[in-house]
């Protein structure tokens, strides 16, 4: 059901009085596109409805994200090696990046687009699931349910942002004009579709917090936007610097920090960066990538949908969302949501084509924080 949510409760119905729900001698299940309603509320009364008629068991509630390569190589990186655990933790990890970035504007889309916004999009489902993957505790066997059973306990463990934080916590802005190459490129509000003077935000980021003993006080940041410089989806984890700077006193100086980049798209690339001694006679150090051999050869890109298509028809939920996800992701969302409505203050503008709004900066606890945009 890639429908609009309006159509929901009359398709189920009809599917029902026309006998197409009734599992005599096969199966029927039922996969439901996002959004899954469009708060927490509307999410609610949405799976009401599709419990009238399904059970649990027939109901899949997708997000195409989850059919990812790179995202379900989240799960075998860190529960297939040893070498990572130790490290993936506060200890060790200084903070966590999730960038979704595309070069497209929301042309042909507007009409849904212009009362969704990037949070709701895309932060609210793809980027909180991809967080839940790269946070979770090891499940206790790799099925449907232990496997969700986790992720909603990082969810459950997201501090709340409300009040005040939302200011400090998230940031919204719209692309205006720009320019990519020789090619103009107009603003959001000049895209047919899109209300005149509307705030729809086509760029959202979040700072969040999973108050765990994993993860208390390591700050993952959460950002997407539409017309940006380039497409590029990527998990960004830096690590914390050495506890003591043994090489201060030579020509490195400081040392740069490790950091592991999980590209999603277009590169579906794992990367480690490492500080290794610049041949030569002078002390002096330089950043080397240890590459995936993935990241060089053509992985046949089998398309996310289908991957979970075949999963619906083998019965397995594993990357399919359950309902409590979903409310959770909802009630994160919400209220930032809601502010920024009622909000009087403008949105920041951002040109098309370039990496979002320099305002932004305010949402890194520190300055030597910032956003790797891509692979390079
Ligand atoms: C969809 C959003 O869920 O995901 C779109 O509604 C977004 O706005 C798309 O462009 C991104 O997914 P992909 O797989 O095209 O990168």
């Amino acid at each position: 059901m890639a429908i609009p949510p309006s159509l929901f409760t009359d398709i189920i119905s009809n599917l029902d009085a026309t006998g197409q729900i009734k599992e005599d001698g096969g199966w029927r299940r039922v996969v439901v596109e996002k959004p899954f309603g469009e708060d927490a509320q509307s999410a609610r009364q949405l799976e009401q409805v599709l419990h009238t008629d399904f059970d649990e068991s027939q109901i899949f509630r997708i997000d195409h994200y989850l059919g990812k390569e790179t995202v379900q190589n989240v799960l075998v990186f860190r529960f297939a090696n040893l070498m990572l655990e130790p490290l993936w933790n506060r200890n060790y990890i200084d903070h966590v990046q999730i960038t979704h970035a595309e070069s497209r504007g929301v042309k042909g889309r507007a009409g849904y687009y212009d009362q969704t916004g990037a949070l709701r999009d895309m932060i609210q489902s793809h980027l909180l699931q991809m967080l839940t993957l790269v946070a979770m505790e090891p499940p206790a066997q790799m099925d449907a349910e232990s496997l969700r059973d986790e992720k909603v306990k990082v969810l459950k463990s997201i501090r709340p942002v409300t009040g005040d934080l939302i200011n400090t916590h998230a940031f919204r802005a719209q692309y205006g004009e720009g320019q990519r190459g020789d090619q103009l490129l107009s603003a959001y509000t000049k895209e047919q579709g899109v209300a005149a003077g509307s705030k729809t935000e086509t760029y959202a980021s979040l700072k969040l917090h999973i108050d765990n003993w994993r993860w208390r006080n390591i700050p993952f940041y959460l950002r997407t936007g539409k017309r940006m410089a380039e497409n590029s989806s990527m998990v960004s984890i830096r690590f914390k610097h050495p506890p003591q700077q043994l090489f201060q006193n030579t020509d490195i100086g400081a040392l740069q920090p490790n950091w592991i980049l999980l590209g999603i798209q277009p590169n579906q690339c794992m990367r480690m960066e490492l500080q290794v001694k610049e041949p030569g006679m002078e002390m002096r150090s330089e950043t080397t990538r240890m590459d995936a051999s993935s990241c060089h050869i053509n992985t046949p890109d089998m398309g996310a949908y289908e991957y979970l298509l075949l999963d619906v028809m083998e019965n397995d939920h594993s990357l399919f969302l359950r309902y409590d996800e979903i409310r959770l992701a909802w009630e994160l969302v919400d209220p930032i949501v809601e502010h920024w409505q009622s909000s009087e203050d403008s949105v920041a503008i951002y040109p098309s084509g370039s990496w979002g709004p320099s305002e932004e900066s305010t949402l890194f606890e520190r300055p030597d924080q910032y956003w790797r945009n891509s692979l390079e």
